[in-house]
């Protein structure tokens, strides 16, 4: 087992994280096209937004795929915790995000694509995410400023306080 996370995996999760970004920045130009002026002209700047929130979408689909490949092929020591509970709430943690994160875009796709009726269980994923995201990033504040135990270096952050 590794003590930390392939180049690629890290350089997939900073990039996922990016692309969650962009997500927040596009999604209201799809709220401005569909909903906000029903028959009015499009302004196309948003369609290009609208697009680009569906690419980055698929983008995170297809880098979910890979980091769970990645693990799997490289695996990484559970990171060291005080207590067996965290440790199941860790692991919690990161199955649920995987899981969040691949249901997003079939929802939108689907939404967009299949069957309207998607479109409030994709806005219902987006908010299990920020929950998650906030316990995630809890977490990691937790491994950095109260345990100090480099867990950040695993994904390829270094800490000039870290040991
Ligand atoms: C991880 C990937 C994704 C994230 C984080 C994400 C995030 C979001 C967010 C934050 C909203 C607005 C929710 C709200 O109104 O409060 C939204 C709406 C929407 N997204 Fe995504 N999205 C993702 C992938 C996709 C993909 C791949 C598509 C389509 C191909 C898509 C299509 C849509 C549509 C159609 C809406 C409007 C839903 C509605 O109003 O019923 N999304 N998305
Ligand atoms: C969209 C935002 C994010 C998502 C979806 C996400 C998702 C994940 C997932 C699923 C893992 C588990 C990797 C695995 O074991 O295969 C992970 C690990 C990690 N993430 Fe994030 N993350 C996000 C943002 C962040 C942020 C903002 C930070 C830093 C503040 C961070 C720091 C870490 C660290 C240090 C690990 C390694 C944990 C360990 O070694 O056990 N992540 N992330």
């Amino acid at each position: 087992m590794r003590d930390e996370y392939s180049s690629l995996h890290k350089t997939l999760h900073w990039a996922t994280f990016t692309l969650f970004l962009v997500q927040l920045w596009t999604y209201p130009a799809i709220g401005r096209t569909h909903v906000d002026h029903p028959g009015m002209p499009v302004d196309p700047w948003d369609l290009q937004l609208h697009k680009i929130h569906m690419i980055s979408g698929g983008l995170i689909l297809a880098f979910g795929l890979m980091r769970l490949w990645l693990r799997r092929k490289y695996p990484v020591q559970p990171s060291s915790l005080p207590h067996p509970l965290l440790a199941t709430l860790a692991r919690f943690a990161h199955v649920a995000l995987y899981a969040t994160l691949l249901l997003l875009p079939v929802t939108g796709f689907m939404k967009s694509y299949i069957i309207s009726a998607a479109g409030p269980v994709h806005i219902l994923l987006t908010r299990v995410l920020y929950a998650l995201l906030f316990l995630h990033v809890a977490g990691v504040i937790m491994h950095a400023v109260v345990w100090r135990d480099g867990l950040l270096a695993r994904m390829g952050v270094k800490l000039p306080f870290q040991r």
